[in-house]
């Protein structure tokens, strides 16, 4: 009976233990799994605007490091000296220091510094099999008045002056800026350029040797001039990838005037000097 009675105790006490667990554990547990699955998701659906609000404090963070006054630009001799329709050169200005490029098979020449990151730039675009070439360097006031004026003879002044710069307002006169092609030929100096495989190499590359494409596709009333696949300035690796980075025109990036492709030169151009 004793034994009867014992029994029968244990054998309630375990159903007590099997409905404590199904009317309290097993809800409390469920509920507890849900609670924290759900505080995950949250998390998670928190992470992308605060990941993003990071990268935009980032970038902020970048644009207050670079130094944008580190160099002159209306010092013609200047690494970020800006030439543009309403920027002029002296007449009589020539870069010190010019060379032409090794390799590239070609007479024209450059400032040293530009010289030196454009025969990189070509040393590692040739094992892609990109065989590029420097096709206008520097041209000095005189030879640009040739150009230009050849140019308004051909097709007129108001055409010309969408891609052919007034002499002092050209920047090859800097000896910073570079028309390349490919040897093939294929699409000198033309637009198209920009689609074949050199030009898309040199479009995603050319920053990391310190050249911009400075007259971009779709902002010609930034730069007042046609798209130029083509034409790199040499600005130094610091400025190429921060424009590249903040995706601007050199103008925008130095908050300076931008001229319309089809508005006339200003009146009063600003005159770059030496040692401003
Ligand atoms: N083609 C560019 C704008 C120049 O003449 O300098
Ligand atoms: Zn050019």
């Amino acid at each position: 009976m004793y034994i009867n009675r014992f029994s029968r105790t244990k054998a309630s006490r375990k159903n007590a233990k099997i409905i404590f667990l199904l009317i309290v554990l097993i809800p409390a547990s469920a509920l507890l799994i849900w609670w924290l699955r759900d505080s995950n998701q949250s998390n998670s659906i928190q992470s992308s605007p605060t990941q993003s609000g990071q990268k935009k404090t980032a970038d902020k963070t970048k644009e207050k490091l670079f130094n944008k006054n580190l160099y002159s630009v209306n010092d013609p001799t200047s690494l970020w000296a800006v030439v543009n329709k309403g920027r002029v050169l002296p007449n009589d200005y020539v870069p010190a220091g010019l060379r032409q490029p090794s390799g590239g098979d070609s007479n024209q020449s450059l400032r040293n510094d530009a010289a030196t990151a454009l025969e990189k730039l070509f040393n590692d675009a040739l094992p892609s099999g990109y065989d590029l070439v420097l096709y206008s360097g520097y041209r000095s006031y005189s030879l640009q008045v040739g150009v230009y004026n050849g140019f308004v003879k051909s097709q007129g002044q108001q055409m010309a002056e969408k891609f052919s710069a007034r002499p002092g307002h050209s920047e090859h006169q800097t000896g910073l800026a570079a028309d390349v092609s490919s040897i093939t030929g294929k699409c000198t100096l033309e637009q198209c350029f920009a689609y074949t495989s050199e030009g898309k190499w040199l479009a995603a590359n050319a920053y990391k040797y310190g050249f911009i494409i400075r007259y971009q596709s779709g902002r010609q009333n930034l730069t007042g001039y046609e798209y130029e696949p083509w034409h790199l300035r040499y600005v130094g690796t610091e400025l190429a990838a921060e424009i590249n980075r903040t995706d601007q025109t050199l103008e925008q990036f130095f908050e300076l005037p931008t001229y319309k492709l089809d508005a006339p030169y200003p009146d009063n151009s600003y005159q770059l000097r030496t040692g401003l």
